[in-house]
């Protein structure tokens, strides 16, 4: 269905003169994908770990023609303007789940927002459905696509933005299969990819909502071995791993994309806050000043604007202080306050009150944040919180895929505050998650830690010299108590994972 912008755009004078071609291994076809591949395929993704070579390519058509897919099949897609390439689909057909699967869909830099994408993914479905019909004798189940996980990867370069681009596959009607995809590394000389996630149309209705763990695994499976050729999934640690993930559950769920980007529709609206003489300011303040009542860990609310000149002039960090919106119009039902530090994120406070409380937008606002941590582009991967261990933030966070740092954390005195001696200080719980969807215990190295810590000393607390604190040294002779390098966490994985990651 088009919308009325889209129906104002010259699409219609552009598709006249196109053609479109299903590519063999003819003279005339592979001109054709040497100069597909030349000009759009490889400037659109630069990765070295994620492209294939062209003669990879050839050769896979080459295999075809030869019977070699059997019930699998394999196709390049191609619209062609008079004789340039303009937009191309590489995909597979898998006859074991029942699944189309597009590897790349490009299409050139000229020729984008006119539509064609997605006229390219309507002929990929058709196209794997008529292999459905033919390999099985029944309609096509779904399809699949592997895509960058923008929480996962920061491309200051792509087009579109990582983020906007998930949007777009939202809109053809792919979904996040909710489970750890790990792309196995394509040769020796590359390396796996951990920044991708892999997202299902469901064509069939029964698969609406969930997607049997077996099927998911017949598609990983038959997605190494069809498409990474010669890789042999049996041999690959990665494939290993994910299934036995899937191995313990019954189906995996689907997520929207958008919710996963924190955009559904309605959700949160955000109003950055950069000065003081912002309207908005004094609400947020109000508004934290009821969900923090005074106590030796609150900030006086002055602080806020404190922060935002503190950090313009330091410049090496980024802070952000944002009001929240159920509607654009509605009052200020909510507050973020968090720090973009070199190589982590902080979140200092996030409040909601009515009419935001309450009505599951956490998750929405966790993911806002991340996506800004990532936009920050200050090499951040994950961030931390400090909670207090009496309240229940702990296990909301937790829920989130937040774990907790094995130590006794004590919080330093807040910036214009007295210090205080060690056996003083509040005792809080410090959490951290690293960006997107979390599945398990984060590996994190004590030196990762220790330089977000002093950081943290310095941009959240105000204090230029952290190896000085004796706070600072305390935690540093506790993490360095922890084996391997690697930080400890304190509750066990199973316990946060049964939340984020449950099979019906
Ligand atoms: C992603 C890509 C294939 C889309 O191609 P396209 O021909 O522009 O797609 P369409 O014109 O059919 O657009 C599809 C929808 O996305 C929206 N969209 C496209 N580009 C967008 C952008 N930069 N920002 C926001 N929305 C965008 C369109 O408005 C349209 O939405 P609508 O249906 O609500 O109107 C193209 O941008 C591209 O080649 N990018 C580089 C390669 C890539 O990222 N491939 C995907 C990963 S394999």
């Amino acid at each position: 269905m088009r919308n009325t912008r889209s129906r104002n755009r010259p699409t219609g004078n552009r598709a006249l003169a196109l053609s479109f071609r299903e590519l063999t291994t003819s003279e005339e076809d592979r001109g054709i994908l040497r100069r597909f591949y030349e000009e759009t395929y490889r400037p659109a993704f630069p990765q070295p770990d994620e492209q294939e070579a062209v003669e990879r390519l050839e050769g896979y058509l080459a295999f075809k023609a030869r019977g070699g897919y059997g019930p699998n099949n394999y196709h390049i897609l191609i619209a062609l303007h008079r004789d340039r390439p303009v937009a191309g689909v590489i995909m597979d057909y898998l006859a074991a789940p029942n699944a189309g699967i597009v590897e790349f869909i490009v299409t050139a830099p000229g020729w984008r927002r006119y539509r064609l994408g997605s006229r390219m993914l309507r002929w990929a479905e058709r196209v794997a459905a008529a292999d459905a019909r033919r390999s099985l004798g029944r309609g096509l189940d779904l399809m699949l696509a592997e895509l960058e996980d923008p929480f996962k990867f920061a491309d200051d370069h792509a087009y579109p933005d990582p983020f906007d681009r998930l949007g777009i596959w939202d809109g053809w009607g792919f979904r996040k299969l909710d489970f750890p995809y790990v792309q196995p590394a394509l040769s020796r000389a590359q390396r796996p990819v951990t920044h991708l996630l892999l997202a299902a149309k469901p064509i069939n209705p029964a698969l609406r909502e969930h997607v049997p763990s077996r099927v998911v695994e017949r598609a990983v499976h038959e997605y190494i071995r069809w498409a990474m050729m010669p890789l042999r999934p049996a041999r690959s640690p990665e494939y290993k791993r994910m299934r036995r993930y899937l191995a313990r559950r019954r189906a995996v769920p689907l997520l929207s994309l958008r919710a996963y980007l924190g955009r559904a529709p309605g959700n949160l609206h955000v109003h950055e806050i950069t000065g003081a003489r912002d309207a908005d300011l004094g609400r947020v303040a109000r508004l934290y000043t009821d969900a923090f009542p005074a106590s030796a860990t609150s900030l006086r609310s002055d602080a806020f604007a404190a922060s935002l000149s503190r950090s313009r002039r330091d410049g090496r960090y980024a802070y952000h202080l944002w009001a929240l919106r159920a509607t654009p119009a509605g009052g200020v039902g909510g507050m973020a306050s968090f720090f973009t530090l070199p190589g982590a994120g902080f979140g200092g406070y996030v409040a909601f009150g009515p009419p935001l409380r309450g009505t599951g937008r956490f998750g929405a606002l966790v993911a806002r944040i991340e996506e800004q941590m990532v936009r920050d582009g200050r090499g951040a991967t994950g961030w931390y919180v400090e909670c207090d261990p009496s309240g229940p933030q702990g296990r909301i966070f937790r829920d989130l895929g937040f774990h907790e740092v094995a130590i006794t954390y004590r919080q330093p005195a807040l910036p214009g505050g007295e210090p205080y001696a060690t056996a003083d200080a509040p005792v809080l719980r410090l959490l951290y998650k690293e960006f997107g969807r979390v599945y398990e215990a984060p590996q994190l190295s004590q030196r990762a830690l220790l330089s977000a810590l002093r950081w943290i000393y310095r941009a959240v607390y105000g204090i230029e010299r952290p190896g000085r604190s004796p706070l600072f040294a305390d935690a540093r002779g506790q993490v360095a108590k922890m084996p391997r390098g690697l930080v400890a966490w304190r509750e066990p994985v199973a316990r946060s994972h049964r939340a984020t990651a449950r099979s019906p």
